[in-house]
C-alpha cells in the first residue's frame, strides 16, 4: 500500500430489498493509491463508490475515511461529500450554468470561499484539465470529453482527499476517451488517491496500483495489475478477460 489507510471498507453488507448487492466488502485504499474495479455489469461496483460517499447507506460493516467514520447527516455529511470527489458517467453538470459557475458553486456554497477566490481557483483548475477558454460557455455547447473534464475540474475544486470514478469515459466518443484518461494519469502522477470504475484495461494497466475483480456483490480478486491480467486466479475474471479483452 502506497500510504496510511484513507479508505477502510470492513465486512460491508447492502442490501436493496431481497438483493444482497455488496457481500461481506473489505477494501482498504492507501493515501495516494489508484484503485482500479473492474467487473460484470450489476456486479455492484457502482454501489460500492456510492457507500463510500454515502450516496448508499450500508446496513452493516463500517466504513471510515481518513480513520473517522462516515457522517450520517447535516453539515458533516456535506464536508464529506466535498471530501470524497465522485465523477459519474453522466457528467452531471448543471445545464443552466456556465462552466466556471459549475466549478465555482459548491467552494463558495461548502466550502465557504469568497466568489472571486473560487472563480480564481475554477480557472486554475480549468486550465489543469485544459479547457480554461470553455470558461464562460454552458455545458451543451461542450463535447463529452469536455464536459467530464469539467466535472474533474469541479470535483478537484472541492479539495477532495480521494476521488472516486465511475465509468467516466464510458459516454464518451471514442476519440474523447483519452484526454479525459490522460486527466486522471495526470491526477494519479500528481498523489491524488483515486478508485476509478472502468473498462479501459489500459489504464488500469498503466496507472493502477491494484486490481479488485468484482463479481456478484463480491471482491473476488484484489491484485496488482501485472498479477490480474497475466494470470487472475478465479475463473470467473478469465472468463470476464477473455470477453473484455477480446471482444
Ligand atoms: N437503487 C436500486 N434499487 C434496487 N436495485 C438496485 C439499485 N441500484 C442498483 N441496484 C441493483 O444492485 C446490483 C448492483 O448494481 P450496481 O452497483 O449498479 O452494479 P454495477 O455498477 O457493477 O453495474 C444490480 O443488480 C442492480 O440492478
Ligand atoms: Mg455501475
Amino acid at each position: 500500500m502506497a500510504g496510511d489507510p484513507l479508505i477502510e471498507l470492513r465486512d460491508v453488507n447492502k442490501y436493496f430489498g431481497d438483493l444482497h448487492v455488496l457481500q461481506d466488502i473489505d477494501l482498504t485504499v492507501g493515501k495516494g493509491e489508484v484503485v482500479v474495479v473492474i467487473g460484470p455489469s450489476g456486479s455492484g461496483k457502482s454501489t460500492l463508490c456510492r457507500a463510500i460517499n454515502r450516496l448508499e447507506t450500508v446496513q452493516s460493516g463500517t466504513i471510515l475515511l481518513d480513520g473517522q467514520p462516515l457522517p450520517a447527516e447535516g453539515k458533516a455529511l456535506a464536508r464529506l461529500r466535498a471530501e470524497v470527489g465522485m465523477v459519474f458517467q453522466s457528467f452531471n453538470l448543471f445545464a443552466h450554468k456556465t462552466v466556471l459557475q459549475n466549478v465555482s458553486l459548491g467552494q463558495v456554497k461548502v466550502r465557504g470561499r469568497k466568489k472571486e477566490e473560487a472563480d480564481r481557483r475554477s480557472r486554475e483548475l480549468l486550465e489543469r484539465v485544459g479547457v480554461a477558454d470553455q470558461a464562460d460557455k454552458y455545458p451543451a455547447q461542450l463535447s463529452g470529453g469536455q464536459q467530464q473534464r469539467v466535472a474533474i475540474a469541479r470535483a478537484l475544486a472541492m479539495g477532495p482527499k480521494v476521488m472516486l470514478f465511475d465509468e467516466p469515459t464510458s459516454a464518451l466518443d471514442p476519440e474523447m476517451i483519452n484526454e479525459v484518461l490522460e486527466v486522471m494519469r495526470q491526477l494519479a502522477r500528481d498523489g491524488m488517491t483515486m478508485i476509478v470504475v472502468t473498462h479501459e484495461m489500459g489504464f488500469a494497466r498503466s496507472a493502477a496500483n491494484r486490481v479488485v475483480f468484482m463479481a456478484d456483490g463480491r471482491i473476488v480478486e484484489d491484485r496488482s495489475p501485472d498479477e490480474f491480467f497475466t494470470n487472475p486466479s478465479s475463473e470467473r475474471a478469465r472468463d470476464f478477460l477473455s470477453k473484455i479483452l477480446h471482444h
